[in-house]
């Protein structure tokens, strides 16, 4: 019967995953995300235009609300609207937005729009060690209003580690960042959250930089100071663009649930320990990069 077909279609699929090409998409892409990603393909780019890219649950939201106080100039809270989100943002929408434009997108570096990356625009890509990233998804999964997720952790791990999630393997997304990082043939610049946690000026002065901003030391002080986890939690984040039954009201702990390195040891067992490091020395191999664990 139908509740027998539905249970079954959502044991099979329980994250509400949709695929192309190999990868697997959230339930947003729809059902042939293809159609989505050629729209993203074509959106035309316009000189400025910043991309901020990242593997879900790696900050963010956290960077976003940074830099827009870093191009606006200013801490107070932006008049205008222009965080776009490519997944939900239409062209006519996009034309509107006055420039610069700051996109925000978790897809992999060769699916931004190509005008983009021909005029080679800048882009900032923010990490975060796979560990705490796999906790805050787990939580993030079982609230999403049209995920719902009810799998205990130790499932949930496993598509995690073989990266049976949305965006699909934590380890594959950030090792390709890193390769055309590498390349040097494009303006990327990495962040990674646990040293935005330990010194967000820093971090905010190489941002500054790398942007040509020219901020003082103050400035860069004042949006450190006014996006730390308790301020934005209290300020009720006004920019995040999911409709009332994906977020409700609760949207709050949705997107700032505890703003900590180190969390991954609250689920963690020893043996998912040693497999996620097992998972990370073959699928990493290459890697240069080092995260703190806290
Ligand atoms: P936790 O679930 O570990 O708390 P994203 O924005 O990419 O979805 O990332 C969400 C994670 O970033 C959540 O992690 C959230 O709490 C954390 N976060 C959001 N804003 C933050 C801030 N201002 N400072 C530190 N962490 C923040």
């Amino acid at each position: 019967d139908k509740e027998e077909v539905a249970s079954k279609k959502h044991n099979a699929n329980p994250l509400k995953l949709t695929e192309s090409s190999g990868i697997l998409y959230p339930y947003y892409f729809g059902d042939d995300p293809h159609v989505k990603l050629k729209n993203i393909k074509n959106i035309q780019s316009k000189t400025g235009d910043i991309f901020l890219c990242s593997y879900p649950k790696s900050g963010t939201h956290w960077i976003m609300e940074m830099v827009n106080m870093l191009v606006s100039g200013s801490t107070e809270h932006p008049q205008k609207f222009n965080f776009l989100d490519p997944m939900i943002i239409c062209d006519q929408v996009l034309d509107s937005v006055p420039c610069p434009r700051i996109f925000q997108s978790h897809l992999r570096f060769n699916q931004l729009p190509a005008s983009f990356l021909k005029r080679k625009g800048k882009i900032i890509y923010i990490l975060r060690n796979p560990k705490d990233i796999s906790v805050s998804l787990y939580h993030f999964v079982q609230k999403e209003g049209r995920i719902k997720y009810t799998g205990k952790w130790d499932e949930f791990f496993q598509l995690f580690v073989n990266g049976k999630v949305g965006y699909s393997s934590w380890f594959d997304h950030v090792a390709s960042w890193e390769r055309e990082k590498e390349k040097g043939r494009h303006p990327i610049h990495f962040v990674f959250y646990e040293d935005l946690k330990e010194d967000a000026v820093r971090e905010l002065d190489r941002i500054n930089k790398f942007l040509s901003l020219n901020h003082p030391n103050s400035f860069l002080q004042s949006v450190a100071e006014c996006s730390t986890f308790t301020k934005m939690r209290k300020q009720k984040y006004l920019y995040h663009p999911f409709p009332a039954e994906v977020m409700d009201e609760n949207y709050v702990d949705f997107l700032f649930r505890k703003g900590t390195v180190g969390d991954w040891r609250t689920l963690f067992s020893e043996e998912q320990n040693m497999q996620l490091e097992e998972v990370y020395e073959t699928e990493m191999f290459d890697s240069k990069l080092r995260f703190s664990y806290g």
